[in-house]
C-alpha cells in the first residue's frame, strides 16, 4: 500500500514532485542493496527507513553532498534497467526544494537556471551605484566614507540583508516543520556543526575525498576550496561585523589600520574566498553536468563567480586606497555585495542553510 505523504506547507508543483518520485524509485532501489553504506550520511539515513514518503525524499537531497561517489560505485547505472543516478536524483530534488521554500517561487525558478538574470542584476546594481556614488557623496569623510557615507552604506545594505534573511528564515521553518523536525538539543547542534565545519560527507567516507571532476579517481580538491570559499566569506562577514561593533559600540571610526580586527580577518579572507570561488568554478567546468541538476548550471556558475567576485572587488578595492579608481571600484564592490545579497533566497546561497538544516534534522534522528 503506497505511504500517505505528510500535507507539505507550500503546495507543490508537478516538476517538484515528479523529481521526488524519481529519486524515492531509486532510494528504494539503494535500501534493497545498501553497497554504498560507508561513503556519506546518507545511506545510513536510507537504512534507518524502510519506506520514504516525500519530505523523507527532501531531507535526504538535502544530505547529499554530490559528491559522486555512489554513481562510480554502482553496478545499477546506465544501461542497466535500474537506471541508478542518484546524485542527480538528489540533485533534482534538492534544486526543486529550495524554489519551493523560497518566495516568491518564480524568482527563485529564473535566477537559479539562468546566469544571465543573475549577471543582469549585477549590471543594473553597478549602474545604481554610479549613478548615486557621485549624487550622495559627503561633505567629509575619511578612506571610502569620503565617497559615500557610513549612514548611507547602513541604509542601503541593512534591507538588503534582513529582507533576504527573513524570507530564508520563513522557507527553513517550513523546511523544518515539513521535515518532522523538533527541539534541539547541544550534542545536536555540535554534531551538525562539525559535520558542516569539515564537510565530512564530501569525504569519501574515509577521507578519500570526492569524484567530483576525475570520474572514478578519488581527491579532496573540491573540499579544499569550498573550504577556502567557505573560511573566506565567514572571514568577511566576520570583518565588516566587527567594523559595525568598532563604529557603534567603541565609537571607532573607519579607515582602520592594517594590523585593525576588521583588516586582520578582511584580508585573508577576501583572498581565501577569492581562490576558492576561482578553484570551485574552474572543477564545474571539468566535472560531468549529467551527474548533477544540469537545468541549473549556469545559475550555479553565476553564483559561484559573483561570490568570487565579491572578495577579489573588495581586495581591489582596499588596494586602490587613495587612487581616483575609488568612486568607481567601490560601484562595483557594492553592487557585486548588493546582488549576491538580495539573490541569496534564489540561488545557490539557499545550500547553506538547508545543507545545515538537513544536518541538524539528520543529528537528531540519530540520537
Ligand atoms: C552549512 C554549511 C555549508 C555546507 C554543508 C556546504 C556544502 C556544500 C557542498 C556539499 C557543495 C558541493 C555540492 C554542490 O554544489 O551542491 C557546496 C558548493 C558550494 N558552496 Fe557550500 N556549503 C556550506 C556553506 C557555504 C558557504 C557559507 C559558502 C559561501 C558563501 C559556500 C559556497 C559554496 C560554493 C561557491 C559552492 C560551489 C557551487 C558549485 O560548484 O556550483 N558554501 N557547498
Ligand atoms: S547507488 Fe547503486 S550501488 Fe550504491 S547503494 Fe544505490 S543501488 Fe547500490
Ligand atoms: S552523491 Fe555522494 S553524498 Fe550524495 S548520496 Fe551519493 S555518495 Fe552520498
Amino acid at each position: 500500500m503506497p505511504l500517505k505523504n505528510r500535507p507539505m506547507t507550500n503546495n507543490m508543483t508537478d516538476a517538484f514532485t515528479g523529481s521526488i518520485t524519481e529519486a524515492q524509485r531509486q532510494v528504494q532501489i539503494c535500501n534493497a542493496c545498501r553497497y554504498c553504506e560507508g561513503y556519506c550520511a546518507v545511506f545510513p539515513a536510507i537504512n534507518r527507513q524502510r519506506s520514504f514518503i516525500q519530505t523523507d525524499i527532501i531531507q535526504l537531497a538535502n544530505l547529499c553532498h554530490n559528491c559522486q561517489g555512489c554513481y562510480h560505485a554502482c553496478q545499477y547505472t546506465d544501461p542497466h534497467e535500474f537506471s541508478i543516478n542518484l546524485p542527480k536524483a538528489l540533485a533534482d530534488v534538492r534544486v526543486k526544494s529550495w524554489q519551493h521554500y523560497s518566495y516568491p517561487q518564480w524568482f527563485a525558478t529564473r535566477f537559479q537556471q539562468h546566469g544571465v538574470a543573475v549577471a543582469v542584476t549585477l549590471l543594473l546594481a553597478v549602474i545604481l551605484f554610479l549613478i548615486l556614488i557621485p549624487r550622495l557623496q559627503p561633505a567629509s569623510g575619511e578612506g571610502f566614507y569620503a565617497t559615500l557615507s557610513h549612514t548611507a552604506m547602513v541604509l542601503l545594505f541593512a534591507p538588503a540583508f534582513i529582507a533576504p534573511l527573513i524570507i530564508i528564515g520563513a522557507g527553513i521553518r517550513h523546511y523544518w516543520r515539513d521535515s518532522g523536525g523538533a527541539s534541539l538539543t547541544l550534542a545536536h547542534v555540535g554534531a551538525a556543526l562539525r559535520s558542516a565545519a569539515t564537510l565530512k560527507n564530501l569525504s569519501g567516507g574515509q577521507g578519500q575525498g570526492c569524484n567530483f571532476e576525475d570520474g572514478d579517481r578519488f581527491n579532496n580538491n573540491r573540499r579544499w576550496l569550498h573550504q577556502a570559499a567557505m573560511y573566506g566569506f565567514l572571514l568577511c562577514f566576520a570583518s565588516t561585523s566587527s567594523a559595525t561593533m568598532m563604529h557603534y559600540v567603541f565609537n571607532l571610526q573607519a579607515p582602520y589600520s592594517l594590523l585593525s580586527i576588521p583588516k586582520l580577518l578582511g584580508i585573508p579572507g577576501g583572498v581565501l574566498l577569492t581562490v576558492g570561488c576561482v578553484g570551485l568554478a574552474w572543477l564545474k567546468l571539468r566535472a560531468d553536468e549529467s551527474l548533477g541538476a544540469s537545468a541549473v548550471w549556469g545559475g550555479e556558475m553565476a553564483f559561484t563567480l559573483l561570490l568570487g567576485a565579491t572578495g577579489a572587488t573588495g581586495l581591489a578595492l582596499y588596494l586602490a586606497t587613495g587612487t581616483p579608481l575609488v568612486p568607481t571600484l567601490l560601484a562595483i564592490h557594492l553592487g557585486t555585495v548588493l546582488t549576491l545579497f538580495v539573490l541569496m533566497p534564489y540561488s545557490k546561497m539557499m545550500h547553506g542553510f538547508f545543507r545545515m538544516a538537513a544536518l541538524l534534522r539528520d543529528a537528531q534522528k540519530q540520537h
